[in-house]
């Protein structure tokens, strides 16, 4: 196989814009039987005109990153419950799961053959890994494809928000990102197609981006549209919303456990009122490409919810963002199974 040369990246100025890096991981699907996958150096795939995936978004994707400690080594946070959650979408779309091994051998491989494009610690830059299966082949009809395609590709990433840790002015959507009892909980494209629109309403009125209702009753804090919520009560209790129209985050998943173990705090995932929001005194989204990104304001119709001090993250939101990213990079002792270490 061909790598390409290795660019000169600034890993200092990073987005989420497009980097080539060397391979890719591609695996096909086809009579019953996932072949064994190997990686390529193209990065384009060719495929039929009428697959699934263009037609009727017959299509999944996970979302992790591989982070560089001070030592130089590489590691990832919690890959196997991306792999299980992984399953979970494809099921759901009626595409045929991988098996967690074929999983995390894709992503090993993938960041391994990738390993410069892992950036330094000291940027805080890491490497997203993006696997994602598509149906493919020939298919008109309403049905699930015959034939798949899983596949894993990396790239260099910075911040996804670009707010950081600095509080940022949220929007709550007068639309959803998905429906009561439909894809909400699993990670497919339709999902994120459907927050676009509401995403593009919320930047033109000078928003970061917005925040989501359930959408049965609109009347409760759901997500965003690529990250979960949480926030802190004034008597210091970490609070989430409970729903079953969000995607269960690992990060959410993972301040749970951290707010509880590391910060001794109080912990509650229910349902959060849109009126109960005066109660808190920190909000924020999280998620792997958010990381935590503090909630200074919610605007919902005329009224606006200040959260802290305008301008400053909130000191338990910084106590989390610090653990977690501790945790990631490799400066704090993980939970056991947390990390795995790449050679
Ligand atoms: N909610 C949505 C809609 C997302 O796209 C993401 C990002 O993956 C999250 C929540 C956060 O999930 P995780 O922490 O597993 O990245
Ligand atoms: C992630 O946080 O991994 C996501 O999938 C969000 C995506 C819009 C970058």
């Amino acid at each position: 196989m061909i790598k390409q040369p290795t660019p000169l990246i600034d890993f200092t100025n990073l987005t989420y814009h497009y980097v080539r890096t060397n391979v890719n991981y591609v695996s096909y699907y086809k009579d019953g039987l996932w072949d064994e996958g190997q990686l390529q150096a193209e990065d384009s795939l060719r495929i039929n005109i009428l697959s699934t995936t263009f037609h009727y978004g017959q299509q999944a994707f996970e979302g992790m990153k591989a982070y560089r400690t001070k030592e130089g080594k590489i590691q990832l946070f919690r890959p196997y419950e991306n792999a299980v959650r992984f399953q979970k979408s494809c099921q759901r779309i009626m595409m045929p799961p991988v098996s967690v091994e074929q999983f995390m051998d894709a992503v090993i491989r993938v960041v391994e053959q990738n390993s410069e494009f892992v950036p330094p610690y000291e940027t805080q830059a890491t490497l997203y890994i993006r696997p994602y299966m598509i149906g493919v082949g020939p298919n008109l009809v309403l049905a699930p494809s015959k034939e798949y395609i899983f596949g894993v590709v990396v790239m260099p990433v910075g911040l996804f928000f670009k707010s950081g840790l600095t509080p940022a002015d949220f929007l709550v959507s007068e639309f959803d990102r998905a429906a009561p009892h439909g894809t909400g909980a699993v990670k497919i494209g339709g999902n994120y197609a459907a927050s676009m629109y509401p995403n593009y309403i919320a930047k033109s009125q000078g928003f970061t981006d917005c925040i989501y209702l359930d959408p049965a009753t609109h009347t409760r804090i759901d997500e965003g549209g690529a990250a979960n919520f949480f926030a802190i009560r004034k008597d210091g209790v970490f609070v989430s919303p409970k729903s079953s129209s969000i995607l269960p985050s690992i990060t959410k998943l993972s301040l749970l456990d951290i707010a509880k173990n590391y910060l001794h705090l109080e912990v509650l995932e229910t349902e959060i009122y849109i009126e109960d929001l005066t109660l808190f005194d920190e909000a924020a989204t999280c998620g792997t490409a958010a990381i935590i990104t503090p909630i200074g304001s919610l605007t919902h119709h005329d009224t606006v919810y200040h959260f802290g001090t305008k301008g400053q993250v909130g000191h338990v939101t910084k106590r989390l963002y610090e653990v977690l990213t501790g945790i990631q990079f490799g400066d704090i002792t993980p939970p056991h199974n947390w990390i795995l270490s790449i050679e």
